[in-house]
């Protein structure tokens, strides 16, 4: 059979371990130095890892196949599912979370390589007293969703966009929340969250 590169013998699935191989042997030897471990002399990328990662500010040890995506941790492993799965391609935003208060697609993103890294998800947003982060609040003013799929990840971009200083204008908001994609079509809702919460979180620093 041919493979993916048109010659005979070369398996789709020898490709996708080469590949591994070469995307995951770094971030394997950066986790591993971290810990001061003796590096193998041989590593396979089927192994698994050992990793901590600190999302809404507590710590969680895992041990989990180094080619595990960040938004697959989540919500396979440790039960946080408010991140969701929409085209786990890079397209949707439906996975978007906040790494050290920077808006990412975790569908696109290695686990291991958010160690060391404060991970926001949507489950971390509101505060012990429950009370919503005003991005969170500004959304039930405004009815900015209808059956929700698209909602945490909306919410962390927004409160990305207005951090990265991309909200100062309806314009401006709609151009920097085009990565996220609302089947439901709720996007003048969400500009008008979003100029809401603004203000709010400027005043209150959030
Ligand atoms: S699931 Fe990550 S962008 Fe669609
Ligand atoms: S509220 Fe339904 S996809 Fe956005």
């Amino acid at each position: 059979m041919s493979g993916i590169n048109g010659r005979s013998g070369q398996s789709r699935r020898n490709f996708l371990l080469a590949t591994a191989s070469t995307t995951a042997a770094p971030v394997i030897a950066r986790t591993l130095s971290a810990d001061a471990a003796p590096l193998p002399s041989k590593i396979d990328p089927r192994d698994p890892i050992s990793l901590a990662l600190e999302i809404n500010g507590r710590e969680h040890r895992l041990s989990l196949d180094v080619r595990t995506t960040l938004l697959d941790a989540l919500r396979e492993r440790l039960g946080l599912t408010g991140a969701k799965k929409g085209c786990d391609h890079g397209q949707c935003g439906a996975c978007t979370v906040l790494i050290d208060g920077r808006r990412v697609l975790s569908c696109l993103t290695l686990a291991a390589s958010a160690q060391g890294r404060s991970i926001t998800t949507i489950e971390g947003l509101a505060k012990p007293d429950a009370e919503l982060h005003p991005m969170q609040q500004a959304f039930i003013d405004h009815d900015a969703f209808q059956c929700g799929y698209c909602t945490p990840g909306q919410i962390l971009s927004a409160i990305g966009c207005v951090h990265e200083g991309h909200a100062e204008s309806a314009a401006a908001i709609r151009e920097y929340m085009s990565g996220n994609l609302c089947r439901c079509g709720a996007y003048p809702n969400i500009v008008a969250a979003m100029e809401q919460a603004k203000a709010m979180m400027i005043t209150r620093k959030e």
